[in-house]
């Protein structure tokens, strides 16, 4: 893959990078599609990386599925899958992590102790090996891309960090690998972290800013759902990841919930629209 990127890069080629981890959706696709648009050459990569995974987490059981997410990846247009083994990418005496520090700290970092040490590191090593110009992130997980461009900007890293709006089903569920895990009842009770969201978009599109309203609302919806055991329910600045009592920069609703055995994230951005004429609320969920 280093020289296959290397020969890509001396012809001229703009890189593009997708990084995965197989089971793959619309959420997914949609990232190789914008990837396609934007670059000459595009290598997605499918990698389940055991380190991001806790010892009581669904490693083993993660979907795996390579023929189908091949068939995918074909229909989408795309000519490079970069497929690397565990042995290789974690070889004996493997030694060197990285951690981003602060906004790894909370939410998912807090919720899951070392994830982020295992994503920052195998997404380091994946840039490093194919050195695109851009590298694509869906927003589904925001910290997670708040991360990644944190450690792209602390370690002077090349390639430019592309976020991506999220991919939803059409009932508005994030689209997610894990969604699979969810049965009948628990897939449609899931519904209500997007109606959640939709809450707090409603009070933030009247300019209500204001936290403990936009958390309340997004609460109240959830507590109707007996099914969802809420982890968090949170609003964070988007660069930052730390708690505000106001939005007035751009900030996340960020919700994690479990239903059975399955946890789900969702999140609201808002932003502001300021051009000269007009100031506003911008939210997408
Ligand atoms: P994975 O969960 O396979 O997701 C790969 C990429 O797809 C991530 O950037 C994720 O945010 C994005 N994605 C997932 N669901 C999405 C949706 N509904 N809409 C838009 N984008 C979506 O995230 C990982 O893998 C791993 O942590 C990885 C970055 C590959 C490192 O191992």
């Amino acid at each position: 893959m280093k020289e296959f990127a290397r020969k890509q890069r001396a012809e001229n080629t703009v890189l593009g990078l997708v990084p995965t981890m197989g089971a793959l959706h619309e959420g997914h696709l949609a990232l190789v599609k914008r990837a396609l648009r934007d670059c000459s050459s595009v290598v997605a990569s499918i990698f389940v990386n055991p380190t991001q995974f806790g010892p009581a987490e669904d490693f083993a059981r993660y979907p795996r599925g390579l023929q189908a997410d091949t068939a995918k990846l074909n229909n989408a247009g795309l000519q490079t899958l970069f497929l690397p083994a565990a042995a290789e990418i974690y070889p004996q005496n493997y030694s060197t992590y990285i951690t981003v520090e602060g906004v790894s700290d909370r939410l998912e970092g807090r919720s899951r102790p070392g994830h982020f040490r295992g994503v920052s590191t195998v997404v380091l090593k994946l840039l490093q090996i194919v050195q695109p110009q851009f590298a694509y992130f869906g927003r589904k997980d925001a910290q997670q891309a708040a991360i990644i461009t944190r450690m792209a900007k602390d370690l002077n890293l090349d390639t430019e960090i592309v976020i991506c709006p999220i991919v939803r089903e059409a009932d508005g569920l994030a689209m997610s690998s894990r969604n699979i895990y969810l049965n009948p009842e628990n897939r449609k009770a899931a519904t209500v972290l997007h109606s959640a969201l939709q809450a707090a978009q409603k009070l933030a599109e009247k300019s209500h800013l204001d936290s403990l309203s936009l958390q309340h609302a997004a609460r109240h919806v959830l507590d109707q759902e007996p099914r969802a055991h809420v982890d968090y329910v949170e609003i964070v600045d988007a660069k930052t990841f730390q708690p505000v009592a106001n939005v007035s920069r751009p900030a996340y609703v960020l919700v994690a919930a479990k239903f059975g055995e399955t946890r789900l994230l969702d999140n609201l951005l808002i932003t502001f629209r300021e051009d000269g004429s007009q100031k506003g609320v911008v939210t997408e969920l």
